[in-house]
């Protein structure tokens, strides 16, 4: 039986240990929880009752021996504890985002790689969805061709203003390191780079529209590869909409929604428009449809999908799988997401690899002006 701690019991952190304390994942034990707030412990107390309750992470490392820790803090805490554990010899799950800014994240990975004994990774649990899972299997088979188009439009995380109000450390620069990107989006955002590779410039502008938070909470980018663009959307105040990712290759296309992924399968469109003699009517030659799956999606909707992400922890641990993404990879959602803030800003195109220097000072005087924009 692994045992595994929580550190961070807050709305996270509580579905973490509450699905690890009721069993929920078998081999696995919930051993302790962590939080420097004792009214999350006491909660701790009544819904997992047997784990042993910490106030202080290091103590807790000190005392407990541990197959894997989870750190479900705010994010610009992750970077100190993660890096805390790994040179302790602790396996360690981050949730995401890895940290806020490529810089922090890059430093966890240097440390986890110069502890090869040590399992490091991040919580992008969404890709554990098997629809991205099977598009990933499709685009490097090679099946269907080289991409040519992306659209990736995200309206589906709504976010009122009340939401914003229960306060906190969300949806500011200095409490989260961005808004709808950074919180929501970056889950979209670290598939889209896993299924398509990383851009090499970003072109972006980034608004609050309609809530009086200090962060972006629609965003519109381009973001430009060798061969092809990608148009990004995301918007967090508009009506609950769509999760759609649109690729668009030689041979084929995939339209992945919420629920469902169409496959379209065509010639090379070279041969076809060759062969097209009146100008008009090229269509797929067949389509079919990969889905969810109902008792996936039911399953998801009760333990929440962040389970998966903790179970393939586990099996790596055990050597019997491995996770869903390393730390190594963290960096990458941040990349683009630092890239989408700094060329919205400048308004101008931004090459990645980013320019960690620049972005270090551009989120620094924003974190200046918010503090002089929200003074009471
Ligand atoms: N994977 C997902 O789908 C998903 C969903 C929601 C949140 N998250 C992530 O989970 C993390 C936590 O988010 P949340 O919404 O639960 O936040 P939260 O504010 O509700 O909870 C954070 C908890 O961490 C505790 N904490 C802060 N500093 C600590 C420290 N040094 N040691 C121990 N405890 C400490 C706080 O007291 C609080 O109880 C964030 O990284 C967030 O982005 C991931």
């Amino acid at each position: 039986m692994l045992k595994f701690a929580v550190i961070g019991v807050g709305r996270m952190g509580k579905r973490h240990a509450f699905n690890l304390a009721h069993g929920l994942l078998s081999g696995v034990k919930l051993q302790a929880v962590c939080d420097i707030d004792s009214k999350a412990l006491d909660w701790c107390k009544k819904h997992a009752k047997r784990a042993n309750r910490y106030s202080d992470y290091k103590q807790m490392i000190a005392t407990e021996k541990l197959d894997g820790v989870i750190i479900a803090t705010p994010h610009y805490s992750h970077e100190e504890i993660a890096v805390y554990l790994i040179e302790h010899g602790v396996n360690v799950l981050i949730e995401k985002p890895a940290s806020p800014t490529v810089t922090m994240a890059k430093h966890i990975a240097e440390v986890a790689k110069a502890h090869p004994e040590v399992k490091a990774g991040v919580s992008y649990n969404q890709r554990s969805n098997r629809m991205y899972k099977k598009a990933k299997e499709m685009l490097s088979s090679g099946k269907l061709g080289d991409i040519q188009r992306v659209n990736f439009i995200i309206t589906d995380w709504y976010r009122s203003q009340a939401y914003y109000n229960q306060g906190g450390w969300r949806a500011s620069y200095v409490g989260e390191g961005g808004g709808c990107l950074m919180n929501q989006c970056i889950h979209q955002i670290d598939v889209l780079q896993w299924l398509i590779g990383m851009p090499k410039h970003i072109t972006a502008t980034a608004h609050t529209v309609d809530r009086k938070i200090t962060v972006e909470n629609d965003v519109t980018a381009i973001l430009g590869y060798n061969n092809f663009d990608c148009a990004f959307t995301a918007s967090t105040h508009e009506i609950k909409g769509v999760n759609r990712l649109e690729i668009a290759c030689d041979k084929g296309r995939l339209v992945i929604g919420s629920r469902r992924m169409k496959i379209f399968r065509h010639k090379s469109q070279v041969i076809v428009n060759r062969e097209t003699k009146f100008g008009y009517g090229a269509t797929p030659s067949t389509s079919s449809t990969y889905g969810y799956g109902c008792i996936r999606y039911i399953a998801d909707l009760i333990k929440g999908q962040q389970l998966r992400s903790i179970r393939a922890f586990a099996k790596d641990i055990k050597g019997k799988g491995k996770m869903l993404a390393t730390a190594q990879e963290g960096e990458n959602a941040l990349q683009i997401i630092n890239g989408i803030y700094l060329s919205a800003y400048k308004n101008s195109r931004v090459a990645l690899p980013l320019d960690e220097g620049e972005y270090g000072e551009y989120l620094k005087n924003r974190i200046e002006w918010e503090g002089q924009n929200t003074k009471k």
